[in-house]
Order: structure tokens, then sequence, then C-alpha cells
């Protein structure tokens, strides 16, 4: 037995500090670790390795998450590319100069896919994901209010900015981290999102921007961006008040251009101060990357970005962290180059299909209407139909489907619709039809056993009442 480990009658210490004990027999497979302190001393790198592989091989399938929007596939060679790159780190432009410059070509390809006027006069960034992206453009909207304010001696110390009550978190963060009154517009079962309508009465002049959604989190939904522009173009004429609109694509912006180019949602509309995706999301890159593109460089405060002086030049740089990871800058620019416009509209069009089919299926099975279809983001939801006395609820069909394996969740819609439970399908490239052929069987033989059910299913904890 040798000094390193200790005296526990553990028989196999002398074979492990040779390193010839079989796997799972090691110290720390065969004999416990502490949890939650450091071990005391060190392991074989290859006994680690087997620990960590199998704490995550108990993390659910990836490809099975029907939840998330999220990237669960990439090809070999986007793997191989992603091992190599993955000591990059984004921030460092002297070190990596070939990063930097394609981080700048992606953001460039992007805001002429989103037909920015002028590509000369133009500024943008990758970030961590949408998240930041969004914090990113919603602070340039906060900033420009403030500096027009100011400068026309105007207190700037009541900002509010006006969204759906439909939007995702960060939206709610933002707002809560950089003390901004958030002045939701409720949503309704015919207004499922933000289209205008009200906005008169949510607007003033301590308004910093609007936030429409392109591809709502909750049900795919595009908000009309050209509607909500049209009614700020309603509210400047009659009260004076210029708005601009910030643009959360974090989905939509990479399906829209690719499968709807005739949908005008991005630069082509003058109100469009900023748009951010989710590299991450239809941008068909592992997690984590956001990108922001602003209209013009008068469209992003000057005041928000930082000099420096790498590379010999003027290098202007914003953002919320410093250091993160550049590999997966990297693997935008692979995708981008790999796939082109025309494999982008395949990968989505065929998303889009995979969602329309297993749309139309599950409407089909009697006991659900469809919210939404999957024709915008290939993404719907559907509810229970009404009326039904039935012993189950969506919150245990998404039981039993978790149980085979599957992550299809049921939650309420957003505030004044919380009454309205529904299930929502992400399909995302690697959802073939083939294996989506095996989920409505899979839906089709649950909902059969809980057709089957002469009382009701036990409540979980936390668990809504039917849908109604
Ligand atoms: C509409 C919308 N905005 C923002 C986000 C946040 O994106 P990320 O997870 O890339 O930070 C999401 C995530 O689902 C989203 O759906």
């Amino acid at each position: 037995m040798t000094h390193r480990f200790p005296d526990d009658g553990y028989e196999g210490h002398a074979d492990a500090a040779l390193n010839i004990d079989p796997v799972f027999t090691r110290p720390g497979e065969a004999t416990s670790m502490p949890k939650y302190q450091f071990p005391e001393e060190l392991m074989q790198s290859d006994t680690a390795y087997q620990i960590v592989h199998d704490a995550a091989m108990l993390d659910g399938n990836a490809r099975l998450n029907l939840a998330t929007f999220v990237s669960t596939w990439m090809d070999e060679n986007a793997q191989k590319l992603y091992a190599q790159v993955a000591d990059k780190n984004m921030v460092d432009k002297d070190e990596y100069p070939a990063t930097a410059e394609l981080e700048e070509r992606c953001w460039r390809m992007l805001a002429d896919l989103w037909h920015i006027a002028d590509a000369d006069d133009t500024i943008g960034t990758s970030t961590v994901g949408s998240s930041e992206a969004c914090m990113l453009g919603g602070l340039a909207l906060k900033r420009l209010w403030r500096e027009r304010r100011l400068a026309s001696g105007l207190p700037a110390d009541r900002p509010n900015l006006v969204l759906s009550a439909g939007v995702q978190v960060v939206w709610e963060k933002f707002c809560n981290y950089w003390e901004v009154e958030a002045r939701y517009v409720p949503i309704s079962e015919e207004h499922l999102g933000l289209d205008g309508s009200d906005l008169e009465q949510y607007v003033d002049e301590h308004t910093i921007g609007v936030v429409a959604i392109l591809g709502q989190t909750y049900t795919g939904i595009y908000e009309p961006v050209q509607e909500i522009a049209a009614k700020l173009d309603e509210i400047e004429r009659d009260r004076g008040i210029d708005v601009r609109i910030h643009v959360d694509g974090a989905s939509g912006a990479m399906v829209a251009p690719f499968c709807q180019p005739e949908l005008v949602w991005d630069f082509r509309i003058d109100r469009v101060n900023s748009v951010s995706t989710s590299g991450h999301k239809y941008g068909l890159v592992y997690p984590g990357v956001g990108w922001v593109v602003w209209r013009d460089r008068a469209a992003c405060p000057e005041s928000l970005i930082f000099h420096v002086s790498y590379l010999g030049g003027d290098l202007p740089t914003l953002g919320l962290n410093f250091s993160r990871p550049g590999a997966q800058v990297l693997l935008q620019y692979y995708q981008f180059l790999r796939l082109g416009f025309a494999g982008y509209r395949r990968i989505q069009q065929n998303s889009l299909d995979v969602a329309q089919y297993l749309s139309g299926a599950i409407a089909d099975m009697g006991p659900f209407a469809l919210v939404t279809a999957g024709d915008t983001i290939p993404v719907f939801a559907w509810r229970l139909v009404e009326g039904s006395s039935r012993n189950w609820n969506l919150y245990d069909l998404a039981d039993r489907l978790r149980m085979r394996g599957w992550l299809v969740p049921a939650y309420p819609l957003p505030e004044h619709l919380t009454e309205v439970v529904v299930q929502r399908i992400v399909v995302r490239a690697g959802l073939s039809r083939d294996l989506a052929g095996y989920l409505l069987d899979t839906i089709r033989e649950e909902v059969s056993f809980l057709e089957s059910l002469d009382a009701p299913m036990p409540r979980r904890a936390g668990g809504g009442g039917f849908a109604h």
C-alpha cells in the first residue's frame, strides 16, 4: 500500500498505484469519495473520466428532449473542430486574430441576411446566447433614450420597456437588473402575442423601446413586427413619441429568412433598432453562442463600446462578459460555410415539415386542439379539448412520455391566460420523420392508457388541473 491511499482496508490500492487495476475497481469507483469537499488526494485521470462520464450518462437523452430549443446534434467534422478549438478565448483577439475575423464575418453575414441597409455602417457581436444579446439590445435602447432625454433637458429616471406578457424570462431579467419598468401587454385568446393593438396605452415619453418576439417561446408564434411598427408610426404622428423596436429573434431570425422570405420583420422596417438571435438554436450550433446586430452605428450608442487597440488598429468591443469560449463562434462559421443559404433552408424546412406532420397527427388523435401548428418556427403547442370529463390532463401525459424517454413539457400560458395549459414540441435538426413516427406511436399508446383510467391519476405536487 502506498501513502497515497487511506488505510481503509481496500485491497486494490497497490494495483491502483501501478495503474493496472481494471476500471470500476479503482478507488473512487470501488470506494466512496466526498461529494461536497475536495478529495484529499489525486486519482487516476481515467477514473475521474469514468466517474464524470457515468454521471453525465444519467442525464436525459438530449435528442429525445423536445422541450429545448438548443442544438443537440452536429456533424462529425463539427465535433472534431470543437475538440480542436476548445481552448480559444473569444475575448483574446490579440492571441486569436483569426477567430476574431471569423466572428466578424459571422455577424456581418447575419446583418446581410437581415437586410441591413449599409454594410459599412453597422455594428454587431457574438454573445454567449440570446440572453446576453437581448440585454445588449435593451441596454442600447435605454442609453439612446437617456441621451436623447438629457440632451433635451428632460428627466431620464423612469425608463420603461413595452413587451408582451409572453416574453421569455430574459426580458424580466433585463428589466429587473437594469431597473427598467416592464410594461407587459396582456395576451388573450385573440392576441397570443404583441400585435400593436392597445399599444398606445402602454407607450409614453419614458418608453425606451418595444420588444417584438419572432418565435414566441410558449407557442412559436411570430409577433407581427410590421404591424407593431405601423402602430408606433401612428403614435409618433399623434403624440410625437419616437419609439424603436428590438426584435428578439432567438429562434425566428434563423428560420424566417430561409423559409418565410416574404415576411418583413427585420431591418427593412425603419423602426427596428436591433435584432438578436441564438446561434445555438436554429443557428445549429451547440450551446452557447448568440448574436446581436444594430441597424447602423448610431443605433448602438458609442458610450457602450469599449475600444481596444489589439491587432494594431481600433477594435470596438461590447459585451457583458470578458472571457468566453471562442469555439462556438468557429462552429457557427463552420455551419454558415458548410450549409450556406440552401443548406439552412433545407434543414429548417425539414424541421418545419416534421413539426407539421406531428401537429397534424396530434390534432387527429381526438382529445387535442392545436394552439399552433408549427408553421412559423418548427414549434407547436396543443391543449385538451374543452368539456371533457377524462381522468387525466396534459401533465399526466408529459409524465407518461417522460417514462418512455421523451421530454414533452406541459405548462400554463403566461399571465392572463394561465388557465390554459398547453403541451409543446420543439422540432430541431436530428428529429427525423422516422423518429417522429416512433414518438406518435408512443403518444397514441399513452393516450389510450390514460383514456382507459376509471379514476383520476394521482395529482403530482405543482401539477395543474384540466386545460379548458
Ligand atoms: C424568445 C426567446 N428569447 C430569448 C431566449 C433566451 O435565449 P438563450 O437561451 O439563448 O439565452 C429564448 C430561449 O428560449 C427565447 O425563446
